[in-house]
C-alpha cells in the first residue's frame, strides 16, 4: 500500500514535548453520500491514494505541505483524481499535477505552516460531479459543528477506505493549549476524527473550507487523548491569494 511509508513515526517527534503522527482514514465516519462533496481530491502518487485535498478554483488544489516529500509524492508521477467517491472504480477524472507550490515556512518534523497549493495541467470546470469550494474563516466563538471526509484508514494501522468516509466533528476553542503552535485548529477527538492518508483534505464548517487536516496524536486516530490537527486557512489568505492570482 502506497499509504505505509507516509507513517514516519520517529520523526514526528513535537519539540513540544507532545509526540504527533501526520498523514493519518476518517475514523468512527460513515460512507458520504456520493458526490455530495464534490470539491474532494484524491491526491495520488503513481496512481495511488496519498492524500487529500479539495479544490478551491478550477485549476487548483489545495492540501497539506507535508505530503509532498514527506508522503512520497516528490518521488512520484503526481495526479488529481477529480469527482470521485470509489477509488476502485473509473468513474472519475485524473488530472495530472504541474506545479506545487508549498508554504515559503513550511517547517517539519512538527507540521506547522502546512498548506500547499497544486496547479493542474487541466482546468476541472466541466468534469462531472466537481466543483470548488469557498475557503472561509472560523473565528473564535463560531458555531463549531463541522465535519471532515476522506479516503484514508478507518483505524490505527488498519486499512484504507475505497470509498469517501465523512464525519461529524466539533472544533475545539483553545487549540493552543493543546499543541505549542499557532495557526492551528483542533477538532475532534471525541467522536471521531482522521487518520492515515486523510492528510490534506479539509475541514468544513457551514460548506466552507476552513481548515487542512494536518497530524493527528501519535499512532492513535482511534481513541486520541488530544483533538486532531487541522492547518487554519485563514491565516494563510494572502499567500494563497498571490500564488493563485499570479496564474
Ligand atoms: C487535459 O485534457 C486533454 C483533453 O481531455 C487531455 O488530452 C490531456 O491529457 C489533459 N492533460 C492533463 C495534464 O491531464
Ligand atoms: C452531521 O451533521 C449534519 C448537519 O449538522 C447532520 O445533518 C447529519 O445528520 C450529521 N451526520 C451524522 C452522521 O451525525
Ligand atoms: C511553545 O513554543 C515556544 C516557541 O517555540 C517556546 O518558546 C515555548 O517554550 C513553548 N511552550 C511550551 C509550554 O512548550
Ligand atoms: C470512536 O468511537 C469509539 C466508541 O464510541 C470511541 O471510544 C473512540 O474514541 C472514537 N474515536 C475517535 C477518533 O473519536
Ligand atoms: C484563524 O486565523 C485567523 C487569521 O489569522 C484568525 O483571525 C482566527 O481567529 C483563527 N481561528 C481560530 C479558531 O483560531
Amino acid at each position: 500500500m502506497a499509504l505505509v511509508h507516509l507513517l514516519l513515526l520517529p520523526a514526528v517527534l513535537l519539540p513540544l514535548g507532545h509526540s504527533a503522527s501526520v498523514n493519518v482514514g476518517i475514523v468512527n465516519g460513515t460512507e458520504a453520500n456520493p458526490h455530495s462533496r464534490p470539491y474532494m481530491v484524491s491526491v495520488q502518487g503513481n496512481g495511488e491514494h496519498v492524500c487529500g485535498g479539495f479544490l478551491v478554483s478550477d485549476l487548483f488544489v489545495m492540501t497539506a505541505a507535508h505530503c509532498w516529500k514527506e508522503s512520497g509524492l516528490d518521488k512520484a508521477e503526481v495526479t488529481a483524481v477529480i469527482g470521485a467517491h470509489g477509488l476502485k472504480s473509473n468513474d472519475f477524472e485524473r488530472i495530472a499535477v504541474k506545479e506545487h507550490h508549498i508554504h515559503p515556512e513550511f517547517h517539519y518534523p512538527a507540521p506547522s505552516n502546512d498548506i500547499m497549493l497544486l496547479k493542474l495541467g487541466n482546468s476541472t470546470e466541466n468534469i462531472k460531479n466537481a466543483a470548488k469550494i469557498s475557503i472561509s474563516k472560523l473565528s473564535k466563538g463560531m458555531d463549531r459543528s463541522c465535519s471532515v471526509a476522506g479516503w484514508g484508514r478507518i483505524k490505527t494501522k488498519g486499512t484504507a477506505s475505497s470509498v469517501l468516509l465523512e464525519t461529524n466533528i466539533t472544533v475545539y476553542e483553545n487549540c493552543e493549549t493543546y499543541w505549542n503552535d499557532t495557526n492551528l485548529l483542533c477538532a475532534g477527538g471525541d467522536k471521531g476524527g482522521f487518520c492515515q492518508g486523510d492528510s490534506g483534505g479539509p475541514l468544513v464548517c457551514d460548506d466552507k473550507a476552513v481548515g487542512i487536516a494536518s497530524f493527528t496524536e501519535k499512532d492513535n486516530c482511534d481513541n486520541p487523548t488530544k483533538p486532531n490537527v487541522y492547518t487554519n486557512i485563514s491565516a494563510f489568505m494572502s499567500w494563497i491569494e498571490k500564488i493563485i492570482e499570479h496564474q
